[in-house]
């Protein structure tokens, strides 16, 4: 397959964030940029890759099967993540996941016979505080249970786009890849989504009386030089 021009020119836009001689350091966002043309990282993809940072495409394979958020098989538009780890599991998270599974006659990592929704068991999403959470195409869906997480799906199937409990409104996989390569969502709306949950806000107040702030990112931090890059 030969990627369209624009897809050619988002690629060296990635590259050119980088700095000179760090350009494998763009894999990551390179590997989201031909998902979000193919709708998976597929052979084709893979070579893409390897041949535009110079790098064989074993190292491609070696990073692209590591992250779960690269996928292998073509995938829905919409990936239903469901959070099964501790928390989420011990509120709830397991029996959303099998009456999803059910509905949808998928098991993990599989896509539904229409092509439509990609089902998976998600590890801890980091929303303990809204657990057990759902997202689609990584967007929060908070304190799920069965009924609600069967009207998501079932809304979707209808081409519906439910509105997330926080964060932008829903896009498909391909569009949301595009964002994750590093390019702008450029949707009028993008920014009118549910920004804040009160469980978070409660913690930054928490956080607040109790003096506590994140260290700020020093931008003069040199690059660490490893053998390899010298
Ligand atoms: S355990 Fe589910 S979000 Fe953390």
């Amino acid at each position: 397959m030969s990627y369209p021009e624009k897809i050619h020119q988002q690629a060296e836009a990635v590259i050119a964030r980088y700095p000179e001689g760090r350009s494998r350091s763009a894999l990551l966002p390179l590997l989201h940029l031909v998902q979000s043309h193919d709708g998976y990282v597929s052979e084709e993809g893979i070579a893409f890759c390897a041949e535009i940072l110079d790098i064989t495409k074993a190292q491609v394979m070696a990073v692209s099967t590591f992250y779960t958020m690269y996928k292998r098989e073509p995938t829905g538009d919409w990936l239903v993540s469901v959070c099964t780890n501790t928390l989420c599991h011990a509120k709830g998270g397991q029996r959303v996941y099998d009456a999803l599974s059910e509905e949808l006659d998928v098991g993990h990592d599989e896509t539904t016979v229409d092509g439509t929704i990609t089902l998976e068991h998600a590890e801890c999403l980091a929303a303990c505080d809204y657990a057990p959470v759902v997202t689609v195409n990584y967007e929060f869906f908070d304190d799920m249970d069965e009924t609600a997480a069967l009207d998501l799906v079932r809304q979707l199937k209808e081409g519906k786009r439910p509105i997330p409990s926080r964060g932008a409104p829903l896009c498909t996989l391909r569009e949301m890849s595009v964002q994750l390569a590093g390019f702008e969502d450029e949707r009028q709306a993008a920014l009118e989504g549910n920004a804040q949950g009160e469980a978070t806000l409660a913690g930054n107040r928490l956080a607040a009386e109790a003096g506590i702030t994140a260290p700020q990112f020093d931008p003069d931090t040199p690059l660490v030089e490893t053998e390899e890059a010298k």
